[in-house]
């Protein structure tokens, strides 16, 4: 499917069996949506993502959401089994590398223990691929394996089941970073950003597939990486990934697609294509202007970050603004059956 229908409007909608007027127009238009307190219960898994957030020289976005993630976290008991770090990890300069003060500042203390004991599962980003003055995808590759933190990259590509006791999802994590022009792998005179190889991009490619054709063991099918597919945000849709994972997540029915890149929060959902692709990238970094390439979607252009809730019958998403307030809500079944909430 490399070209699907946006849902519109009215069938977008019509999947909902609780959305009030009010919703409606907070839920699918863009700027800033008010906001409700959304109690959480529920004893299930819980994930709290985060993207483009680790500014440097200049962390009072990063701090101010992650403040609100650790008061969401306390205020309604949850006890998050991950975080899931979707990318542009490290803005700028990094000098030091795995040994840069910034993992104390801007990840260790940034998400703090207290609050988040569990493992913190992270992906590159472009700005993570960038010489500053080494390569800081090479650092923390290499603070992963450093032990004694509950930052985990084991590889630019992984898979895992979540929980460890009857897990209920299964995540592929992908680096969405393609070749092109613009960067290379071997940073041309005046550049410090550099990009995989086709050659890799190809490796990856049939590693997808490969993961994707193991027996799924769990309810729910979710990948993440960096750059979104669909995005109403100004980076706009990405043909390389259209082309290359789009229709294996067709064939192989991925339930949720999560992404960052544009710094905002967006929900989109097309006719007829299994999965809910959702964007989480307002962490820290300066926001983008949300446009209307695929109407009828949610977005919303605030500083935020996400929760994925999951149950064996039902995941329910949330995306949340600096102040822990509900933006946006909806639950998808294990057969697909998406119904916006808020
Ligand atoms: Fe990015």
């Amino acid at each position: 499917m490399s070209d699907p229908k946006p849902l519109s409007r009215r069938r977008f909608i019509q999947r909902s069996f609780a959305f009030s007027a009010a919703a409606s127009l907070s839920g699918c238009g863009w700027g800033v949506a008010p906001t409700t307190q959304d109690p959480v219960t529920g004893g299930v898994s819980h994930y709290l993502m985060v993207g483009d957030y680790g500014l440097a020289g200049n962390d009072a976005d990063q701090t101010s959401v992650a403040s609100a993630m650790q008061a969401y976290a306390e205020k309604w008991k949850i006890k998050a089994d991950a975080l899931l770090m979707l990318g542009d990890n490290f803005y700028g300069n990094m000098p030091g590398g795995v040994d840069s003060p910034r993992w104390q500042t801007q990840f260790e203390q940034m998400y703090p223990s207290s609050i988040f004991d569990c493992p913190a599962y992270a992906l590159p980003g472009n700005h993570d691929y960038q010489n500053s003055p080494q390569s800081k995808v090479d650092a923390e590759l290499a603070y992963a394996q450093r032990g004694n933190t509950r930052w985990r990259m084991p590889a630019l590509r992984y898979r895992f089941t979540f929980p460890a006791l009857n897990p209920t999802v299964t995540f592929i994590v992908l680096d969405s970073n393609m070749p092109n022009e613009k960067a290379q792998p071997i940073p041309p005179a005046g550049s410090n950003f550099y990009t995989p190889t086709d050659a890799e991009r190809l490796d990856q490619l049939a590693w997808l597939e490969d993961s994707l054709a193991q027996p799924l063991l769990t309810p729910f099918l979710v990948v993440m990486g960096h750059h979104p597919l669909y995005s109403n945000g100004p980076h706009g849709d990405n043909q390389t990934l259209i082309r290359d994972w789009g229709p294996l997540f067709v064939k192989y029915r991925v339930h949720l697609y999560l992404a960052g890149h544009d710094h905002d929060l967006q929900h989109l959902e097309f006719q007829g294509h299994p999965t809910s692709f959702f964007i989480s990238g307002a962490g820290g970094a300066e926001l983008n202007t949300l446009g209307d390439r695929h109407p009828g979607n949610f977005g919303s252009e605030v500083h935020g970050f996400s929760h994925l809730q999951v149950r064996p019958d039902v995941m329910i998403l949330r995306h949340l603004d600096a102040t822990g307030g509900l933006l946006h809500k909806f639950t998808k079944t294990p057969n697909g059956v998406v119904t916006i909430v808020k």
